[in-house]
């Protein structure tokens, strides 16, 4: 049998046409949408669970397309580009699955885009810019180093990425010394015409330093230009996010994404895999969260949602964590494991019974459309699951942080439950932020009292009571105004505002890119368009221990349609990690990232061109 389906965007509404060479009666079109749909016409929506949709449609005929024309349920959702139009289509016609072929390209779509000037002859070709360069003029024919300890991360590197061997029998030898004044991370590479010498401050120093020589080796054509870099970063924070609850990301991805942070001196994995779609941790403290959420899809807990179509999805075994912490580690990278509580834990709900108020006749509704994604503080199964939970994630990655989520919680939440009210009454709380707060406060004080740190999105400031506390790392992500205000009030700060790091952003208004655009496109001069300390934050600038750029995985439907969203905008987070303000602005980077452009495609990660 063929069906085919066609959708595209006509102003507000979505118009989607189904055919079929064979009849159907009464079929229902399933799919999902970026935001809560409505139908105009075509159809008769029969279930609604966030953005995924079913559609009871009258009987198909062959050789008349039937038209269905959709609306997002909130108009501030117009559709904006390809992302915006169904995914993850399929029909059921009694109980069999059709799946229907993508409504349009899915994915990227690489035009070439605007020309990137050359790169000023002052400049290295090398992202992120070194501290300070002095050139001493000449050049140094450079293949690969002689054999020297320490350098097996980055040369294992350059193998992985199909770069020449950096270290082989016969290369240059690299002579070491410390300075301690260097930093950790530090290093003074010197390039003369009679060979290499390296000064570090400490092992990180010098795989920074080997980051740096392979780099300029593939943009230099092997000729190293002589000189002497002095190098080291601005911010210790300098992360790369990756959402693997909406789009179950293979660990082969996940490690080649390390591969590339590597290759750019980032240095924290941001491990996002338990969100409203799925808990994807095989953990042991309670096996039905991934058991019953990994997948997706018909007949699962969780329907298609986000692209979920028929069926997919995944999890993390216990194995695979170990083997992303340990390449990690060999990158200089470390991971933060995310668990996301209170809000966005639909699939946790659904999957483990009694974290919701029985009595809890409330409406609150999720950004993303969820009449029930936020667990309840004042019943006890909450604590009991989430407390060895937390501990038992946190006791798999080395770096001692657990982030535990806390953004966007419902409007009005808690606001029918009975047991949170007399929790309120016993507290002395009032708002769903006081509770939320305290809440993250006693999740956060039970695990400093086992020596784990906690992090947690922005919203975990708030509260009557001072919220989340405890030395509570945050991430700054709907702008810098509420991590500077909680720098202020004592915590540390990540800063990930969306405007200028959300990658899933698209890059442009063209109709034909893909991606978000709740704030604004990113195109790439956008990612370095920004100061992590803004002027008149100067006071809070040692509280701002760096930044990080995120990866959300709402439209994912398979890992290759990420590449281009993050490339060659993690130019920018690179840059902006380790550069002091002012070095790199947006015409230099385009310039850079035209440099890089060959290295991207000689390690066969696809590039956003357009935009
Ligand atoms: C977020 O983007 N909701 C942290």
């Amino acid at each position: 049998m063929s069906l085919t389906f066609a959708s595209r965007i006509d102003g507000t509404r979505i118009r989607c046409l189904i055919g079929t060479d064979r009849p159907l009666a009464a079929p229902t079109l399933c799919f999902s949408l970026m935001a809560a749909p409505r139908v105009i016409s075509g159809g008769t929506l029969v279930r609604r669970v966030a953005g995924y949709a079913e559609v009871a449609l009258p009987d198909l005929v062959p050789g008349v397309e039937h038209e269905v024309v959709l609306e997002h349920a909130n108009k501030e959702f117009g559709p904006r580009n390809r992302a915006w139009l169904p995914l993850g289509a399929y029909l059921r016609v009694g109980n069999a699955c059709l799946p229907l072929p993508p409504g349009n390209d899915p994915g990227l779509r690489a035009a070439e885009g605007p020309f990137a000037p050359p790169l000023p002859a002052d400049r290295l070709p090398l992202v992120p810019q070194p501290t300070e360069w002095k050139p001493s003029g000449g050049t140094l024919d450079f293949t690969a180093l002689a054999p020297v300890a320490g350098m097996a991360g980055v040369s294992d590197l350059a193998a992985r990425l199909g770069l020449s061997p950096l270290v082989a029998p016969g290369g240059l030898a690299l002579a070491v010394t410390e300075d301690a004044a260097l930093g950790a991370e530090g290093y003074r590479l010197t390039v003369a015409p009679s060979g290499l010498t390296v000064a570090i401050g400490g092992p990180a120093g010098l795989h920074y330093a080997g980051i740096t020589l392979l780099t300029l080796r593939e943009t230099c054509d092997g000729q190293l230009p002589c000189g002497t870099i002095t190098d080291k970063p601005r911010f210790g924070w300098r992360g790369q996010h990756l959402d693997c609850a909406r789009h179950f990301f293979g660990v082969e991805f996940i490690l080649r994404l390390l591969d590339l942070m590597a290759l750019l001196k980032l240095n924290r994995f941001h491990w996002h895999f338990a969100d409203d779609e799925a808990f994807r941790l095989e953990v042991e403290t309670q096996p039905l969260l991934w058991q019953r959420t990994a997948f997706r899809g018909e007949g699962e807990l969780v329907p298609g949602v986000f692209g979920g179509g028929i069926r997919a999805g995944g999890s993390y075994s216990k194995a695979d964590v170990a083997k992303v912490v340990a390449r990690a580690r060999a990158l200089q990278i470390e991971v933060l494991p995310e668990i996301e509580v209170p809000a966005h834990s639909h699939a946790m709900i659904k999957a483990v019974p009694g974290l919701r108020d029985p009595g809890d006749n409330g409406e609150e509704v999720s950004v993303q459309g969820y009449l029930d994604n936020i667990v309840n503080p004042a019943v006890p199964a909450t604590w009991d699951l989430l407390v060895p939970l937390a501990r038992e994630v946190a006791s798999l990655f080395p770096l001692g942080i657990l982030h535990l989520g806390a953004d966007e919680a419902p409007h009005g939440a808690w606001g029918g439950s009975p047991a949170v009210a007399a929790l309120k009454a016993r507290e002395g709380l009032s708002t769903s932020d006081d509770v939320q707060g305290w809440m993250l406060a006693r999740l956060a004080g039970e695990l400093g009292a086992s020596g784990i740190r906690v992090a947690a999105w922005e919203e975990a400031a708030k509260g009557c009571q001072g919220g989340i506390g405890h030395g509570a790392l945050l991430f700054s992500w709907t702008g810098q105004g509420p991590g500077i205000e909680a720098a202020r009030r004592g915590h540390d700060v990540v800063m990930c505002p969306a405007q200028h790091a959300y990658f899933d952003l698209a890059h442009s208004p063209d109709p034909d890119d893909w991606g978000a655009a709740w704030a604004g496109f990113v195109p790439l001069e956008k990612t370095v368009a920004w100061d992590p300390v803004p002027t008149g934050a100067e006071d809070i600038a040692p509280r701002i221990a760096g930044v990080e750029a995120c990866f959300w995985g709402e439209f994912t439907t398979e890992d290759a349609q990420a590449e281009g969203m993050i490339a060659p905008r993690i130019l920018g987070i690179a840059t902006r990690g380790w550069e002091p303000a002012g070095t790199t602005d947006g015409p230099m980077l385009r310039a850079l990232a035209g440099v890089y452009a060959p290295l991207f495609d000689r390690i066969g990660w696809q590039r956003h061109r357009g935009a």
